[in-house]
């Protein structure tokens, strides 16, 4: 992020709390800040928010306004959000989606919660790192898209893994699977008959789960045939068996006659 802000050209100091990795970043034209509070837009990156706490300490934040990029849960940022109001700043809270050699680069983009007025008056500068997306006021909002997201990232290429280790105990090669993953990723996201986020996006908001001709029933019992495939196969089974025991809850609860997207009703209610 630091690079992308000196490549646009703008003025950055820098801080971190091992000194010593910010030496590259002084190298292209950074200046070493004294301080983590030192700065009118305080952009931070860290592991977590305690780190944030850490780092700026005791220091008074007026009129400044921190823009924090870190992972946390929704509340911790809203309860960050009151700590900087206390200390006299404004905290905009951030989710970016995109691993740094995409930071700057056309298609990113960085979900962002908070004052609008505040993420305003830094829009300029906030552009060289990625698009713009203001999800609302709630400072727990741009870490909820971006969770969001992540958990959609991690568990549907967790599935892939599990695709292509299956696979590949029947001597497949993982790039003779690869045009099939590519397909399924694509129609899911699409408008077809396999465009199922779409589908479940217009199920969820109706509330009803139409599944006369492929069942909940039908699918638990076929994810059952396929968790048993991957133990068959010598393959670990953690994240399947997970799915379908949330699945065989669903047709426990009585829906096994809905469609997939009933499965949701039950994510809803633990
Ligand atoms: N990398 C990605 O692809 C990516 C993409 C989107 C969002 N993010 C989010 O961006 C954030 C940073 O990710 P990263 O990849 O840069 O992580 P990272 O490489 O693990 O860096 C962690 C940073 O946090 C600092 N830190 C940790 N504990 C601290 C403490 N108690 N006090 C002060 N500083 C502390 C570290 O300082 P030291 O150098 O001193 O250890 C380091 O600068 C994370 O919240 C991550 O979820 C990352």
């Amino acid at each position: 992020m630091a690079e992308t802000f000196l490549a646009a050209g703008h003025e950055v100091s820098v801080w971190n709390r091992t000194a010593s990795k910010a030496d590259p970043l002084i190298a292209q034209g950074a200046r070493r800040a004294a301080t983590a509070a030192d700065g009118e837009l305080l952009v931070v990156s860290q592991i977590s928010y305690q780190a944030m706490y850490d780092s700026l300490g005791d220091a008074r934040l007026d009129g400044k306004t921190v823009v924090n990029l870190s992972s946390g849960t929704p509340d911790e940022l809203r309860a960050a959000g009151r700590w900087v109001a206390e200390r006299g700043g404004t905290l905009i809270t951030a989710g970016i989606m995109v691993p740094p050699p995409g930071i700057g680069q056309p298609g990113a983009y960085t979900f962002y919660s908070g004052p609008k007025d505040a993420l305003d008056r830094h829009a300029g500068t906030l552009e060289a790192l990625s698009e713009l997306t203001y999800v609302g006021a709630d400072q727990g909002l741009a870490m909820m898209f971006y969770q969001a997201q992540l958990l959609m990232f991690w568990s549907s290429l967790t599935s892939h893994m599990h695709a292509m280790a299956l696979l590949r105990t029947a001597g497949v090669r993982p790039e003779e699977y690869l045009p099939f993953a590519q397909t399924l990723f694509s129609q899911l996201g699409g408008d077809g008959p396999m465009g199922y986020a779409k589908i479940l996006t217009e199920e969820f908001a109706a509330g009803v789960y139409p599944g006369e001709l492929n069942s909940l029933h039908m699918q638990a019992v076929g994810l059952g045939h396929a968790v048993d495939a991957l133990a068959e196969a010598g393959v670990e089974t953690t994240v399947p068996n997970a799915l379908k025991h949330l699945f065989e809850r669903a047709v426990a609860e009585g829906r096994g006659g809905e469609g997939l997207g009933t499965v949701i009703e039950s994510i809803r209610k633990p």
